[in-house]
């Protein structure tokens, strides 16, 4: 031992400076190390792997790899170099035990002791070195258990153990190690179980205890580390369910937990990481179902455990290996079992509640539209994004989704709700069927009757579609559409105002010859009692004028919308400027005629034709009354549409859109004798 040498490298720095400098030569050159390398010729500062500071004292002695050791480590005089910072002998075929002196070396900061034949217990002298920053000594073949002294490496970093033959439980004291980042224990013996210290280590980014014989459960406090972005507890004895705690360690990347003995369900937060790359949970006890969620990850593998029931067809790209030695799966994935009941919404049944069928029919949507990829995002709208989907019963449906931030939000929550229970209430021909829903937390989804041509928007958009959608079936959309607001308006209790009438929100059937009336995302049951005053909603240029200044929603709202939509409808285009410079006494507009506005992309219509587009024109033009008392009620214009009677037929280029403004007086008169 060199106790003196200890007490002289404490003591009066510039009376002992040259004696500890000579000691610290002196104790180079009996090491050993260098004497195949050097022939000290030369100043000891500038030898292979070694730093000096200012003093010529030296600091830092790295010969990783590079020197054959064997015992000469063991007789090396630690004490002689007080200055210190960084040892680094990886590699060095070291032979024996750590020595008690390697406490003297107070200022070391970085210690590699890694693949080496390091022996015997860790020394207690160890606990000395509270400046250690990086201790590495994995890959030896060190026995006993891990000191508890190792709580005195506060300014600790990074404690690789790996790869030794450590026994015993894991000392709680390492909870003090509030730096550490990186904590390798794996492959070793310790046994015990994960105290829950371990979250104290709140700075932990990795954490590797794999490859021991842990049992016990994982303990709850693991959910405080989270910086977290390893955590592998492979190969042990590990019990009990994963703890959903562990979710708050969202930055996960790498989760391994296979071959213990974990039972409990699969966790559906793994879809929350927030960029997972590996998920292991083969060989344990899992049991219950395989998830539904957003696992976007490199590798994935549930395979030895005990889960049941159906795989969503998402994971098909995982294959079937890493479902492989469950109990009871089936899918219609490759390879597995074909399930024995395909899980249906059918269009007959009735709309679905909540009950356990919601569970089945979030996997049925999410498996349907992967997990509402973009690939199958037909639209987006202002409450969400529509999705084409096939359900297992191969029904194509449309999906209405409303993002999780927007249904977070009470107002889009409660409209949601309104829209659901309004169309659950409502069958008409001409309004768009909702199948079913799903009211969940996790899946705010309505499920629409598909339709394949899309909206009449997209149609009039498109100079092939718009020619296919000839006079005759732009007359009788108009019609179908004046049916289905009338119905909302006048034969549903209570009443129902649709408030964003738009040729966005008429869809068309395959043939363009039926409209449908879609999306009453904000829609609102006109409860006499409720206050009718709300935020003006509805769309840009469908907006009835007074709701600029009145601020009320009103059946004649809707009138005034559905007059656009019938003028876009004989347009082929939104009649923008047309509708204000309408109303100004000195417009040329004035003076337009009927034929004049009519889409150009059509033949000009036959005679019959031309009478049903006169009649639907002089309708449309009263819907637009700038006074909502003078507008007809969508009642009276179904009821119009219906009757057999039509008016005069007058040519269309003798009609003038001021001719057509005026018939307000007649109409108003009509209207309000009924
Ligand atoms: C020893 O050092 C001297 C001076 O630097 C050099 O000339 C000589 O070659 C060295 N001898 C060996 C064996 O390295
Ligand atoms: C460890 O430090 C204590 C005091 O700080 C000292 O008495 C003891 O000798 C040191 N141990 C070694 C092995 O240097
Ligand atoms: C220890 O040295 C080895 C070999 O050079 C290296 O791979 C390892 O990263 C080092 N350990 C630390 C903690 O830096
Ligand atoms: C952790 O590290 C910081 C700086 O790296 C240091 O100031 C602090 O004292 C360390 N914490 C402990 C408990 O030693
Ligand atoms: C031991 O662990 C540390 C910290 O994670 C790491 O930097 C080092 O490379 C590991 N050592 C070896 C030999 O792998
Ligand atoms: C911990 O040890 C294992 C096994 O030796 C190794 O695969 C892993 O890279 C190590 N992790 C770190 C962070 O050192
Ligand atoms: C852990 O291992 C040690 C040595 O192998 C043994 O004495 C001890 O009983 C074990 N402890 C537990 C909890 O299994
Ligand atoms: C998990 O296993 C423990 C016994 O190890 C048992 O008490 C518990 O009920 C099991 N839990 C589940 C969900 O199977
Ligand atoms: C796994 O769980 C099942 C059902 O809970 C149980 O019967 C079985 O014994 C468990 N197996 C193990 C190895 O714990
Ligand atoms: C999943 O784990 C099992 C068992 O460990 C293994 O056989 C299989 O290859 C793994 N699959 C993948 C894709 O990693
Ligand atoms: C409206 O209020 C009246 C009187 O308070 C009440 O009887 C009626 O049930 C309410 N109607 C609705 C739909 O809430
Ligand atoms: C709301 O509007 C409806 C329909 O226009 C009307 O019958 C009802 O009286 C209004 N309610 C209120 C409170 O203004």
């Amino acid at each position: 031992m060199n106790v003196p040498n200890i007490v002289i490298a404490a003591g009066s720095v510039a009376t002992s400076k040259s004696s500890s400098l000579k000691q610290e030569v002196q104790a180079l050159m009996e090491s050993g190390w260098w004497s195949g390398s050097s022939n000290f010729t030369t100043s000891h500062c500038d030898w292979p792997g070694i730093k000096c500071n200012f003093g010529g004292s030296i600091t830092e002695i790295d010969i990783a790899g590079n020197i054959y050791l064997g015992d000469k480590f063991r007789k090396f005089k630690f004490s002689s170099f007080p200055n210190l910072v960084r040892l680094s002998l990886s590699n060095n075929q070291i032979l024996g035990c750590i020595p008690f002196e390697i406490g003297s070396l107070s200022k070391l900061t970085h210690l590699n002791l890694s693949h080496n034949y390091l022996t015997g217990q860790l020394p207690l002298s160890l606990a000395n070195l509270t400046k250690l920053v990086k201790f590495d000594i994995s890959f030896n073949g060190i026995t006993g258990s891990i000191p508890k002294e190792f709580g005195n490496f506060k300014n600790l970093l990074e404690l690789n153990l790996s790869h030794n033959k450590f026994t015993g439980p894991i000392p709680s004291t390492l909870g003090l190690l509030t730096n550490l980042s990186n904590l390798n224990l794996s492959f070793n013996e310790i046994n015990g179980s994960i105290v829950s210290e371990i979250g104290l280590l709140k700075n932990l980014l990795n954490l590797y205890l794999n490859n021991n014989n842990l049992v016990g459960q994982i303990p709850l406090t693991i959910g405080h580390l989270t910086k977290l972005e390893t955590l592998n507890l492979n190969w042990n004895m590990i019990s009990g369910p994963i703890p959903t705690e562990l979710a708050s360690c969202f930055l996960i990347k790498f989760l391994s937990l296979s071959h213990n003995y974990l039972n409990g369900s699969v966790p559906s937060w793994v879809k929350d990481l927030y960029a997972p790359i590996k998920i292991d949970l083969s060989y344990n006890n899992l049991t219950g179902n395989v998830p539904i969620s957003l696992i976007r990850m490199r590798e994935f593998n549930l395979s030895y455990n005990s889960l049941e029931g159906r795989v969503p067809i998402i994971f098909k790209n995982y294959g079937f290996e890493v479902f492989i030695g469950n109990k009871d799966l089936c899918s219609d994935i490759k390879g597995f079992a074909q399930c024995p009941s395909p899980s249906l919404i059918s269009p007959s049944t009735p709309p679905l509640a909540l009950e356990n069928i919601v569970s089945r029919m979030e996997d049925d949507i999410i498996e349907a539209t992967e997990d509402f990829d973009i690939r199958y995002c037909i639209g987006t709208g202002g409450y969400g994004s529509v999705y084409k989907a096939q359900l297992p019963s191969g029904k194509v449906v449309a999906l209405k989704k409303l993002n999780h931030l927007e249904a977070e939000d009470p107002t889009v929550d409660k409209s949601f709700r309104n829209e659901v229970k309004m169309m659950t209430e409502i069958r008409h021909r001409n309004i768009v069927k909702l199948h079913g829903y799903c009211l969940h937390k996790r899946c705010m989804v309505l499920i629409y009757e598909y339709m394949e041509r899309g909206s009449l928007f997209c149609v009039l958009n498109n100079d092939v579609e718009a020619v296919e959608l000839d006079w005759t079936k732009r007359v009788n959309i108009i019609k179908d559409i004046a049916h289905a607001i009338s119905y909302m308006h006048h034969d549903c209790n209570p009443i129902i105002v649709h408030r964003d009438i738009s040729s966005n929100n008429i869809l068309l059937n395959s043939k363009l010859e039926q409209a449908f009336v879609s999306d009453f995302g904000i829609a609102r049951l006109l409860d006499p009692n409720s206050s009718n005053q709300t935020l003006v909603a509805g769309t840009y240029g469908y907006i009835a004028p007074e709701l600029a200044y009145t601020m009320v929603f009103t059946e004649k709202c809707d009138v005034y919308s559905f007059g656009v939509v019938a003028l876009e409808i004989l347009m082929g285009i939104h009649p923008g400027e047309l509708l204000t410079t309408l109303s100004s006494s000195s417009s040329s507009s004035r003076n337009m005629m009927l034929n004049e506005i009519l889409d150009q992309r059509l033949p000009p219509p036959n005679r019959i034709v031309a009478r049903d587009i006169f009649f639907v024109a002089t309708i449309a033009f009263a819907c637009l009354c700038t006074k909502p008392k003078s507008r007809p009620t969508m009642n009276w214009v179904s009821q119009e549409f219906l009757s057999r009677k039509k008016p005069i037929a007058k040519p269309l280029h003798v009609v003038s859109l001021w001719q057509l403004k005026n018939q307000e007086n007649y109409m108003v008169g009509d209207i309000e004798t009924q």
